[in-house]
């Protein structure tokens, strides 16, 4: 993980890399770190911890000059400490790196075999130690940090800074993403476009292999065969208002407000006012297609399980979901006819980006649902839906994991209508229907004071079980994820039916059990299992809605109400209680509800 900047500018440098680490901390923030060139001496400043305890420090022990590199760690190797902070430095060169370098133990043992010293528990210091170690041999900074390149394996960006030079800086990019920003007599680099947002729209992407010698007036890349190359320029349109909690208490509390609006907006960039689906480009045809494979992360991948429901059930299309991670270890065979279809919100989720090179290298056509569109897994993507959910701060996914169960859903719809198993007649029922999703979101939104009194009873248990059966089992496992990473109470998700196959022997009285049961053709059952809860002495939250209340109430612990919505549409607005519950019990508990411990909002390593 781990967001790295680097400025060659025209102004003081510090505040510009602290700003530009501010918009990248989403990528992790156990400790930040910046080194300037001024009058060619190189020098850092390092802090564990938020963004906010280096910029106490700088100003204490400001740092001047007009070059320098930044970053923000999420902690891979080595424990959060000031001497792991990057960037790393060794003789005449500093460097900032996001990803890991695999064979750093390899490297290590030969470094310490010539006598060299290892000061920190870092992957990352190799790079340094072996630039340096290539330098006092004799070779020039570019020379220098090229042999080094040649050597590390695994996925990286790097950027790297010369005492002695204030006007060279070297970038590099093998697995991990590196933009390159093109200013007026400046130059910049950053994990992604919009750390170089506030300082410019021209941006570059390297690719794999990739290495850029940058002064403030150029830019020489060569490519992974050491050719000269050519990476185009484009103009980037970024909201730079990112850092705004518009009068909310948190992000996340922002975000979650914020879907009636944003669906609304997914939507009316999908339907014609006819009631027509739209897909960017050339579209896909559903028709000659017989399987989906599906592969996300996190969250992500729970709205993959939820579309799975929707792509069987009403577009009768078989889908396979896998959690990224173990997908190509899987070694699926893949059919003829097959589209693999990922969804991320960042877009460069690691184990998303790899699964999808996996199905690349079968010759797969590739659709992804993201919400950067000009994120790696957008770039490497036959075809790109975006979710349109605007930029989301809080760590724990809100808004984009309603958008992209929009979208999917709007994907269902064209996949029933292309293979002829939906009637115009029915299609037009669910059109109707999600046209009228943001306002009965609004409505579950207006339920928060029943959710934050259900979320105070939560806030002092220490284990917590979530079921629901059909699509709303990937809603109890979204509930459950929501609820421990940003409450940090332990939580588990179940299909209702499985509970008693054994986690059954973890209720009593302690043990509050939060039942998504919306009043459908599954209702009955999954009231049954929450009796079996009951009459161990379980406490149970039910969430349905007035109908399903008025019939299972009896005996439970707490409601909480929904509107009625089509029963398809049930995931999506029972994503609401998922979030509200987590929500309230973090503020309760007084946790770092934005950023919590050990995440990173984009996860950019295996
Ligand atoms: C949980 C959460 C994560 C992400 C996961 C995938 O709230 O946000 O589980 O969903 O890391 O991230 P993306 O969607 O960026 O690929």
């Amino acid at each position: 993980m781990c967001g790295i900047v680097g400025v060659l500018g025209s102004h003081e440098v510090a505040p510009i890399l602290v700003e530009a680490l501010k918009r990248l901390e989403y990528r992790g923030y156990d400790s930040a770190g910046i080194a300037t060139v001024n009058d060619g001496a190189l020098a850092r400043r390092r802090a564990v911890g938020k963004l906010v305890n280096l910029s106490d420090l700088l100003v204490h022990e400001p740092l001047a000059g007009k070059s320098g590199i930044g970053h923000t760690r999420w902690a891979t190797h080595g424990a959060a400490t000031v001497t792991n902070a990057h960037p790393h430095q060794a003789g005449a060169v500093a460097v900032v790196h996001n990803g890991i370098i695999e064979n750093y133990r390899e490297l290590r043992a030969e470094l310490a075999d010539a006598g060299v010293e290892f000061v920190t528990e870092t992957d990352t210091e190799t790079v340094a130690l072996l630039t340096h170690q290539y330098m006092k041999n004799g070779a020039g900074p570019v020379e220098a940090a090229k042999q080094a390149l040649a050597r590390l394996e695994g996925a990286f960006a790097l950027a790297f800074l010369f005492d002695g030079h204030d006007n060279l800086m070297i970038a590099a990019r093998k697995g991990s993403p590196l933009a390159i920003g093109y200013g007026t007599g400046e130059m910049f680099v950053g994990s992604d476009a919009i750390a170089l947002s506030p300082m410019t729209d021209r941006i570059s992407y390297l690719e794999e292999g990739d290495i850029a010698v940058i002064t403030r007036t150029s830019v020489e890349v060569t490519d992974a065969n050491g050719n000269l190359a050519n990476r185009a320029i484009k103009q980037i349109q970024i909201d730079s208002t990112r850092i705004d909690k518009a009068g909310h208490k948190h992000f996340m509390a922002k975000e979650i407000a914020e879907q009636p609006g944003v669906i609304g907006q997914a939507l009316s960039h999908y339907l014609t006012d006819e009631g027509e689906i739209l897909l960017p480009g050339d579209g896909i045809d559903f028709s000659s297609i017989d399987r989906i494979s599906m592969a996300a992360c996190g969250t992500a991948s729970y709205a993959c399980m939820a579309a799975k429901y929707w792509f069987e059930q009403i577009a009768r299309l078989p889908v396979e979901v896998d959690v990224a991670s173990e997908f190509r270890y899987r070694e699926p065979p893949i059919p003829a006819r097959t589209l693999a279809l990922f969804v991320s919100q960042s877009g460069e989720t690691a184990d998303t980006l790899a699964a999808l090179r996996f199905c690349e290298g079968k010759a797969q056509s590739i659709l992804s649902v993201v919400n950067v569109p000009e994120s790696s897994i957008a770039r490497e993507s036959d075809l790109v839906l975006p979710i349109y959910a605007g930029v989301e701060v809080g760590v724990a996914s809100t808004k984009a994991f309603t958008c992209q169960l929009t979208v999917l859903y709007l994907l269902v719809l064209k996949a029933a209508k292309d293979r002829g198993v939906l009637s115009e007649a029915a299609l037009a029922d669910h059109i109707s229907a999600l046209r009228g999703l943001p306002s009965v979101i609004n409505t579950a939104l207006e339920q928060n004071t029943a959710m934050r009194d259900a979320a105070y009873k939560l806030s002092t248990a220490r284990d917590v079980l979530f079921l629901g059966r059909g699509h709303m089992f990937p809603l109890a496992l979204e509930g459950a994820l929501k609820l421990k990473e940003i409450s940090y109470i332990h939580a588990e998700a179940y299909a209702s039916g499985e509970l008693k196959h054994g986690p059954i022997a973890l209720v009593d009285e302690e043990v509050p059990v939060v039942v998504f049961a919306p009043r459908d053709v599954l209702f009955d059952k999954t009231v049954s299992n929450m009796q079996e809860v009951m009459a161990r002495k379980g406490k149970v939250i039910l969430v349905s809605d007035a109908e399903g209340i008025a019939e299972a109430r009896d005996g439970v612990w707490a409601t909480i109400e929904m509107p009625k919505i089509a029963d398809a549409l049930t995931p999506i607005l029972y994503a609401i209680p998922a979030q509200l519950l987590a929500y309230h019990t973090a503020v309760a508990k007084g946790t770092d509800v934005d950023q919590p411990r050990n995440l990173a909002k984009s996860v950019t390593v295996e």
